[in-house]
């Protein structure tokens, strides 16, 4: 009997589906036959795929006409000019159908980027190489929208201060490994972009392995997707092994953390344009986080002994700093919430995800609100209670509930030596360094309160007028920082613009933070003594802070120095520096867990508050409440 080939492709994903679903043992995951070919068979019946392909085994490359060639990295960042086709793909690789509408993981405006096209070629073949001068056969457009007029293609070749050039413009055509590309003004020449994980003038080095683990041995390399051998699967080839349904229940005591193995279109750390090699690093601690939990032992294979669900959402990636990704999210927990049953047994509440954003979840609407989210900004403000900082996020409890989420320590790059700096020296060594009693050097913005909440204002106008050296307030920039926050008693944490980063750093180089931060919560402050190694002032208590600090005692002042020395591991996450901030994260996580099974607080995200949604720059319109 003849099958058209496709049939057979259903016969054998309806195969491995029923494997799923009658699984009575554990063992390796089973999938279609040809998954590994591309792919990694990660659960039952799911063949996880490299970004851009897809298909029961991966067979389908899907955003193969935006890569250059055949060869190189597939990308949809909007930089560098692509073929219409590229566009096309992105935007129904990125788009998907929910049940409260099309929801495009943040990646929507593409139809209007002028592109270009390859007459005669055959979609797949529309590869994303810019035109060559002279190139017959090829025109631009102001956009793939079906009545797109043509354009000129050095126009095509602008977006904003950005130029694409041909590949024959770069040294070595960028080896097949990036973009070449020039600015506006010419001020670098051609120059190439390269793919992440390649350096080089011509892209010609290949950087160190940029995968998690380094695929653990297990597999191979390709962007940040692991091509693992098989049984192995997930993020780093760190799982081998699928649980049936109900296999075993959550220990009473040992604390269990499942990840979801989500595929490569639903999230991944995606490249942002031509030349991204990653994110600005005070924002990575997500992936220190993801770094450190691959391998611990917190972590789960099997989804019936978990106490907590970790979604895997790669949210940075898609929200940047300023943003929020609540398309993103919404449409990752459409596809968690039908394809598994866990997210529906507490409407999500028992699973967490990173928020890593400037104003972390303020801005997040919809069920991704009941969930757990580690976020860096504790901003708690609400419309009845607030100062300066503006009642953005959830009308009850602000951008971070204080018994639900998680506020977790940022990443300081230069951690692991001021740790190391800082841990080598006893507490009278510290104390006989100390020059001056207060210290603080950064941004100001008088114009602008919110940016601090004031209080980096009030302390800058403060210090001006008392004109004392011992407390010394620097507008800007300091050459010898660290050395500056070690020979100080006491330095100023503020935050600013969503949060800070003060805190950790006076923690990590020995210095007694005072934290003036209203209406925000600190970093694990549900599991760290706080009262033992810091002082915490209201804006209002700035007029007398001389007096304040200088009526600590030094026997008073060396309990607080050497409890910042007993805890100041938990503000790093350079775990080989002695940094334990993966160890803190799930200690709160924990602690947050008591709280739900303590039914301490229930859910919000029917509490919606028209006055807060949508969230607009001023944050919530006011409403008759406030005062
Ligand atoms: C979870 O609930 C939604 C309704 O909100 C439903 O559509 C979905 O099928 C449920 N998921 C499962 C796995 O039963
Ligand atoms: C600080 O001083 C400036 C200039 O006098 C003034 O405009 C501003 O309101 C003051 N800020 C605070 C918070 O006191």
């Amino acid at each position: 009997m003849w099958r058209p080939w496709w049939a057979t492709a259903l016969l054998l994903a309806a195969a491995a589906a029923a494997a799923a679903q009658g699984r009575t043992e554990v063992g390796p995951a089973v999938c279609h036959p040809d998954c590994n070919k591309y792919g990694n068979c990660g659960e039952d019946g799911h063949c996880r795929c490299p970004f851009g392909r897809i298909g029961e085994a991966c067979e389908i490359d899907f955003l193969a006409p935006c890569r250059q060639s055949p060869e190189g990295d597939a990308h949809c960042g909007i930089v560098s000019t692509k073929s219409c086709e590229c566009w096309r793909r992105c935007r129904d690789y990125f788009c998907v159908k929910t049940d409260f509408g099309q929801k495009c993981h943040e990646f929507e405006n593409w139809d209007r980027r002028p592109c270009f096209h390859r007459e005669g070629l055959p979609p797949d073949q529309q590869h994303s190489r810019f035109p060559e001068p002279g190139e017959k056969g090829v025109k631009c457009l102001e956009g793939y929208f079906p009545e797109a007029q043509e354009v000129e293609c050095s126009e095509a070749a602008v977006f904003r201060n950005d130029v694409t050039k041909p590949l024959s413009a770069c040294p070595d055509e960028c080896n097949k490994r990036g973009f070449c590309m020039a600015f506006k003004d010419n001020a670098l020449g051609a120059h190439c972009r390269c793919d992440r994980g390649y350096r080089g003038r011509s892209c010609d080095s290949l950087q160190d392995n940029i995968c998690y683990k380094k695929c653990s041995g297990r597999g191979q390399c390709i962007d940040q997707f692991c091509h693992c051998k098989p049984p192995y699967f997930s993020i780093g080839c760190t799982r081998s092994k699928v649980y049936p349904a109900k296999h075993s229940r959550p220990s009473p005591v040992d604390f269990k953390i499942y990840m979801y193995e989500l595929s490569t279109q639903w999230a991944y750390d995606n490249v942002r344009f031509a030349g991204w090699q990653g994110h600005d690093p005070i924002y990575t601690a997500y992936q220190k986080f993801m770094d450190r939990f691959l391998d611990s032992p917190v972590r789960t294979e099997d989804p019936s002994a978990a106490h907590l669900f970790f979604v895997p959402s790669f949210t940075y990636s898609y929200s940047d700093n300023g943003g929020i990704a609540n398309d993103h999210l919404a449409a990752v927990i459409h596809h968690i919430k039908h394809a598994h049953p866990w997210w529906n047994r507490t409407g999500g509440r028992d699973h967490f995800f990173w928020t890593p954003a400037d104003r972390g979840a303020c801005h997040l609407s919809g069920e991704a609100m009941d969930a757990i989210k580690l976020t860096h900004f504790g901003s708690s403000a609400t419309p009845d209670n607030h100062g300066t900082m503006p009642p953005y996020g959830h009308r009850s409890y602000g951008c971070a509930h204080p018994l639900r989420d998680v506020v977790a320590v940022p990443v300081e790059p230069r951690d692991a030596v001021w740790l190391q700096t800082t841990s080598r020296m006893s507490v009278d060594e510290l104390m006989a360094g100390k020059k001056r009693m207060f210290f603080f050097a950064g941004g100001v913005r008088h114009q602008d309160p919110e940016y601090s909440g004031n209080s980096r204002q009030a302390l800058r106008n403060l210090t001006l007028e008392w004109n004392d050296p011992d407390f010394e307030f620097v507008e800007g920039g300091v050459p010898d920082y660290e050395q500056r926050l070690r020979s100080s008693k006491f330095c100023l944490a503020a935050y600013g613009h969503g949060w800070g980063n003060r805190l950790l750093q006076a923690m990590l180089t020995g210095c007694v933070p005072v934290i003036v931060q209203e209406h925000v919560i600190q970093h694990y402050e549900d599991v760290l003594p706080y009262e033992l190694f810091s002082i915490r002032l209201t804006n209002e208590d700035l007029p007398r802070l001389r007096e304040l600090l200088r009526a600590v005692t030094d026997e008073q002042y060396r309990r607080l120095l050497e409890n910042v020395l007993r805890y100041h591991r938990a503000f790093s996450w350079a775990a080989h520096a002695g940094g334990q901030a993966f160890e803190y994260t799930i200690l709160s996580l924990r602690r947050k867990y008591l709280n739900l099974k303590g039914l301490y607080y229930g859910r919000y995200s029917h509490l919606t508050d028209e006055n807060c949604q949508p969230w607009t720059p001023e944050g919530c319109k006011p409403s008759t409440s406030i005062s």
